[in-house]
This record gives C-alpha cells, structure tokens and sequence, in this order.
C-alpha cells in the first residue's frame, strides 16, 4: 500500500520539521499538513495543506478518507508552559485530539498512529538520574497529567482494540527551523538566537536545572523510525524513553562562550521553574535502543556547534 502520511499541528515547532522530513522522503504530495492555523509557515508552503482542527472529529474523518490517510502525526497539543495558564482547555486539546485519532485508527480508516509524550509524565517521586522507563509517575502539571492519562489510552487502544500506536517521551527539542511553542526548555533555543544578537541572555530557569534535551534531527529521526519499525519490534505501547544530551543552562551558556567569548547569562526563574524542578535530569532509553535500535547523535558539544551555525544564517537572511 502507498504510504499517505497526515501530521496534525503541523505548523509547530516539531510539525513543521516533521513535514519537511516527510515530504522529502515520501514525496510532497504524499505527506498532508494540517492544522488550525490559516497561516501556512513559507517552510511547508510548497504540499498539501488542511486548515482543520484535531477536535473536529466529522472534518477529521473527512480529511483521512479523501486523502487515503495510512498514518497519522498526532502532534496538535498544548505544551507545559500555556498548559498551565489554561488547564480545562489544556486537557480538553491534549486528551479528545489524542482520543479522536485513536478512536478513528480503531475504526480502521489509517494503519499507524504517532502520538508524542514527553518527559513531563514524570514527577517529584521519579527517580531522576537515567530515570528508568518503568518507573514511579506522578507527574504535577496539567500537562504532564495529560500526557501520562494520553500514554495509559495509548496503551489501553493497543491492548483492547489492536491500534498501532507508536509514541516517544521527548525531552526538550532544540531545532533552527521553527520556533518553540510556550513549552520549559523553549530557554534553550531563544538562548542562540540572544547571544548572537546581543551577547547577553536572561534565563527563566536558574543556572543548575539539568534537564534532558535533543538536537530536533535527532527527535525527527527517531519519531520516522518508530513509525516505519516493523510492528514485533515494538513492545512498548504506552510511549518509550528517548534520550539524546543533559545540561543546565550554566553549561549551556559555558558552550556556547567556545563560539561567542563574550556572552554573559543571568537568571530570573519564573513558574517554570518548579515545572522543570519535577523532571529528570537524565533518561535511561536502553529500551528503546534495543527493541527498535535508537541511537542519538548529537551531544551537547555538536548541538551547540550546529545551533550557533545555523542560527547565525537565519539571522543574517532576515537582516538582507
Ligand atoms: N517541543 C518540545 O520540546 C516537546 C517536548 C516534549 C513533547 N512535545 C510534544 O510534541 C508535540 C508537538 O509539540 P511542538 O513543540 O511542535 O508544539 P507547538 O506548540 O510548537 O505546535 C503545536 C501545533 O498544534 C497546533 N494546534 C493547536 N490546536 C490544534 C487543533 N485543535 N487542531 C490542530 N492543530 C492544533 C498549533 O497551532 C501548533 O502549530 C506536542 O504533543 C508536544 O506536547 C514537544
């Protein structure tokens, strides 16, 4: 059968990459954009777009069947910073979108179902050093409640009703490509775009709050090579560890003096503070390294590298 891919939320931070990755190995008119925005972001201008939102479960529906859809992106959420200033709409954005794609993957209209958690499922209680997949969950935010409840319906669909749901606990993403979107470690990617434009950052976490991040290529790379695993290898159904590089924002800022000598850090932590201070600092991801053969690439050293390069071209294009 013909791979037909739709992402939903493909606007976002991570949508927009995961469309661009798509498109340029299944083909532009094989990978359907979607999302509730009107504005199509000039990156992902050139395919197939549908304004739709993941809560209008009839247009949904509609746009999986005239498209032949075989595998959806789940990736419309609110993240955990907009989460808290929302909670009902948090939950109800977070836990109906992720219902809507399961109860339609169920109903057999597509094949295969990515849906992402996030490293927010843990808690004060986890463990938080190479924080262990299994392990104690009592996550605190709005959004970490919802992922956790997302991950128990995700493997509830696949135990009850055979749906093929695939999902990974991102940590925080850094990419270049497309701005974050109101989550805790959104810092580290305003972070590159400050110290090239003015030498000068102020963090709203404190200096030592470890947590565990991912150069955006590597989270792109692994959310296609879950999907494309052939089903027997995936053995987790609620949603697998995935660990790329840990740092603290002093760190951070310690690296990237190595390109920009002069840059300075000071910190104000806001409420975010207490939402990074109940994550790990490091995940353990050996199974997902073992059961579909993960493996990250980026370390804090090259992730810095790449950031600062890129960076620089986007701000020297938007000055021409
Ligand atoms: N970015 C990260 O660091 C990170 C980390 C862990 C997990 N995640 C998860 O990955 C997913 C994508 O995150 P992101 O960073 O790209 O978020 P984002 O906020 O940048 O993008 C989300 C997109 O969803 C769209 N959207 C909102 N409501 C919608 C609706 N009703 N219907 C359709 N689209 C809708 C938004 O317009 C936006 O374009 C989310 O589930 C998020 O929880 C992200």
């Amino acid at each position: 059968m013909q791979r037909k891919a739709l992402i939903i939320g493909a606007c976002g931070q991570i949508g927009i990459e995961l469309t661009l990755a798509l498109r340029q190995k299944l083909g532009s008119s094989s990978v359907i954009a979607s999302d509730v925005k009107e504005i199509v972001p000039d990156l992902i201008a050139d395919g197939p777009y549908e304004h739709l939102s993941v809560l209008d479960l009839d247009r949904l529906r509609q746009v999986i069947v005239s498209h032949q859809i075989t595998e959806v992106y789940n990736m419309a959420a609110l993240l955990s910073a907009t989460s808290e200033m929302n909670p009902a709409f948090a939950w109800e954005l977070n836990m109906n979108g992720l219902l809507h794609t399961l109860n339609l993957a169920k109903e057999g209209l597509f094949q295969r179902l990515f849906w992402p958690s996030s490293i927010a499922v843990f808690g004060p209680s986890t463990p938080r050093i190479h924080t262990p997949q299994d392990t104690i969950m009592d996550p605190n935010s709005v959004y970490g409640i919802s992922k956790l409840a997302g991950e128990r319906w995700c493997e509830y669909y696949a135990q009850k009703h055979q749906v093929d749901v695939r999902s990974i606990r991102y940590p925080g993403l850094i990419g270049y490509r497309s701005a974050p979107g109101g989550g805790t470690t959104d810092y580290a990617v305003d972070i590159f775009y400050k110290a090239i434009e003015s030498a000068k950052y102020a963090c709203f976490l404190g200096p030592q709050t470890m947590l565990p991040m991912m150069m955006m290529e590597d989270a792109i790379r692994a959310t296609i090579d879950i999907t494309e695993a052939p089903s027997e290898k995936i053995k987790i159904r609620s949603s697998y560890n995935l660990a790329g590089c840990s740092f603290t924002p002093e760190e951070l800022a310690i690296e990237i003096r190595k390109h920009i000598p002069n840059f300075e850090i000071t910190y104000a932590p806001d409420f975010r503070q207490s939402l990074a201070d109940s994550w790990p600092d490091s995940i353990d991801d050996s199974r997902a390294r073992s059961d579909w053969g993960w493996a990250h690439q980026y370390d804090t050293r090259l992730l810095v590298e790449k950031m600062i390069e890129e960076v620089r071209k986007n701000l020297s294009a938007t000055a021409i």
